[in-house]
Parts: C-alpha cells; structure tokens; sequence
C-alpha cells in the first residue's frame, strides 16, 4: 500500500486551512488508518466506531487484541455518546488538565463505539490533545479517533514523522507529518472507575500535580497485589531498544579503566558528561540531574537513535533520583532497561 504523506509542519498556527484535511477525513470514514501528531507521542488513528478499522490498528502494529486503546476527542461533549457517567472528580480533572496528556478511564456506555476498542472491557479510555494539528483534525472529522501509538508494538513510542514512517510506511493510509512531540511520553493514564484514582501509567501530569488540585484522591498502582483491573498493556514488555541498555547511577568520577568504549553510548546530562569515558559516544539526555522535562522529550528520540546507529553496540543511560518528579520517565527506563542497572563507580 502506498502511504500518503501530509507535511502540516507550516499549518500549526492555522490547521484548519489545510486542503489535506478533506481526503484524511475520508480515509477515516472509509475505515483507513492515518497516524497523527500528538504532544505525547504520534497517534495511529481510526475510526473507534469501525470494527474494521480498529482491527486493522491491531494488525499493523503486531498488537494483542486484548489491549485497549484510547480514544480520542476534541470536545468534551462527545464523552455523552460512549461514557456512562463522570465522576465530579474526573469532570474537576479534565477541566484543568484538557487538553494535554493525561488520559481518564471511565465507565463505558455500551453500543456506539466498536467492542474491539476496549477490548470487551467495560470501561474506555479518552484523552483530548492539546497538539494544534492533532487537535484540528480531531475537530475537523469530528469521530472519536481510537489511536495507541504509531509504533510497532514493543518497539519505543515514535515522537517524530520519521519516527512512525520506519515503522508503518507501506502499511497504512497515511501519516502526518507535525514535527517532533513536545513532551515525549506517553500520556498519564489515570483510573476513575473507582475513588481514589489511581494512576494505571505515569505520564506529565503527576500524582502531585492531580493531588495539589483535590487532595488524596489519587493513588498508585500497586503492582504487587492483584488488585485489579490494572492497564492491561503494563504486562506486555514495551518501549524496548535491539540494542543492549542499562541504568547507570552514582556518577561521580569520570569512568575509564582501560575498557574500550568506542562502541558503547553514555546517555546523561550535559553536566555530567565530563565523566562519561573519551572514547565513547556521549548523547546528551537533558541539561542538568534536575531537567526532566527536556529528558522526557528527548528520551525516545535517543532511543531510536541508539539503534539506527550500528556503530553503537551498548549503552548506558542516567538514572534520575527519585526525589524529583521523574516517575513516568523511570517508568519507561525500567522497561526499555529490563530494570538493569549499574553504578558508575563499578564501570
Ligand atoms: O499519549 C498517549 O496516550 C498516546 C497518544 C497517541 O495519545 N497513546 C498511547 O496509546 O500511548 P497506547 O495504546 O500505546 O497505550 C494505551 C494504554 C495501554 O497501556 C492500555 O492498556 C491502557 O492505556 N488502557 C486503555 N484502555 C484501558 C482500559 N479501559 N482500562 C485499563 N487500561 C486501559
Ligand atoms: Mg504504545
């Protein structure tokens, strides 16, 4: 299948004039796959409302069929259609926070989107975007839009057009090209079908920030009970590079000991890279052990980079301290690491 290709990088100010915006909708309405930018990450999107379609997600992104998907709105008027009732909490929460990258699970009301969106389940995940261009189209075609990210499963969630196009071209409809996502992660996903919440996935918005608005109504996971129902996609293995990665703490002395380094990538901060040996690749993660916002937004991209690169055969990346608001990176480093990790004095 020939992929269609829309650079929208020029329309964020104005997405709406875009002439590209009639053939996406149509693709949409025929039960195509078109992959949209997201501040978190890009989206691969379908119609929610097409078995069709949504199965089709599935096939391209070698995905189990038992792991929801997220739907996608541009008004919170739509939730009236496919949600039974939202808590006053989860209104509270979206009024702040919408649009931008948390994504609420509510009850779901049966009947007017697709059984494979939830995969049977009886609650449905929804999150608004706040991306101009994302958000356009959303506007523009005007369906709930069931779209995981634009990767194919287990490999790391693509942030850029390019990112999306290795993995999916020839193999949908179409994709958008809206530069690189701004914040990086994937959206917090947070479960409100029963009070407290509870954070199924640690995004942007953290647990801090949902509690500063109502206190102690939101809580974690606890991985190690059963308590249920959790994220089903937090079994799968995710985000996960070919090449070999491991955590790295307590960097305090510049690490050479005679090893060779010249295949291996030191992925800290700038502050830290008079530490990382010569000989070795250095990828600057963020500026300082404190800048984990500009870490979150650049994490994928260097994850991506490590395996284009054939000339980098390992690599080691900074583990942030946990008194800083880092869950949701950690989170992803866990994965992509196998929660492998190493101390800098022991390299
Ligand atoms: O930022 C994001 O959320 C991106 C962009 C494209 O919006 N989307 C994304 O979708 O990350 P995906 O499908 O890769 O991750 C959705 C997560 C999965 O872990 C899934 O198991 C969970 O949300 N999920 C979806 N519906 C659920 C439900 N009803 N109950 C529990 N977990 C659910
Ligand atoms: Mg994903």
């Amino acid at each position: 299948m020939k992929t269609m290709i829309w650079d929208m990088r020029e329309y964020k100010d104005m997405p709406l004039t875009f002439a590209g915006l009639k053939t996406i909708k149509e693709i949409y309405n025929h039960g195509g796959l078109v992959a949209i930018p997201t501040e978190t990450v890009y989206g691969l999107g379908a119609n929610a409302r097409d078995e069709q379609a949504v199965s089709r997600i599935y096939e391209a992104k070698g995905r189990p069929s038992d792991n929801p998907l997220i739907v996608h709105i541009h008004s919170q008027q739509q939730l009236k259609d496919f949600v039974a009732e939202i808590p006053e909490e989860a209104k509270k929460f979206m009024d702040v926070f919408w649009p931008g990258p948390i994504s609420f699970i509510l009850p779901l009301k049966k009947g007017y989107l697709c059984e494979k969106v939830t995969g049977g389940l009886d609650s449905i995940a929804v999150r608004m975007p706040s991306h101009p261009i994302g958000r356009a189209i959303l506007q523009y075609v005007n369906l709930p839009i069931a779209a995981p990210s634009a990767n194919l499963s287990g490999r790391p969630s693509p942030t850029t057009f390019q990112h999306v196009y290795n993995d999916l071209n020839e193999k949908i409809e179409g994709i958008v090209n809206g530069d690189q996502s701004e914040e990086g992660l994937e959206s917090t996903v947070l479960d409100c079908t029963r009070y407290p919440f509870k954070i199924a996935r640690p995004g942007a918005i953290t647990q801090a920030m949902l509690n500063e608005v109502i206190p102690d109504s939101v809580i974690y996971y606890d991985y190690n009970s059963i308590d249920k129902p959790i994220a089903p996609g937090m079994k799968y293995k995710h985000y996960s590079p070919e090449t070999p990665i491991s955590m790295v703490t307590n960097i305090a002395h510049p690490i050479e000991n005679g090893e060779n380094w010249s295949n291996v990538a030191f992925i800290l901060p700038r502050t830290l890279k008079q530490f990382a040996p010569q000989e070795a690749f250095f990828i600057p993660l963020c500026e300082d052990e404190t800048d984990v916002k500009e870490a979150n937004h650049n994490l994928y991209h260097i994850l991506h980079i490590i395996d284009e690169n054939p000339l980098i055969h390992r690599a080691f990346i900074y583990a942030f301290n946990d008194e800083i608001e880092s869950e949701a990176i950690m989170n992803r480093m866990t994965k992509a690491t196998g929660n492998h990790i190493v101390r800098g004095e022991d390299l």
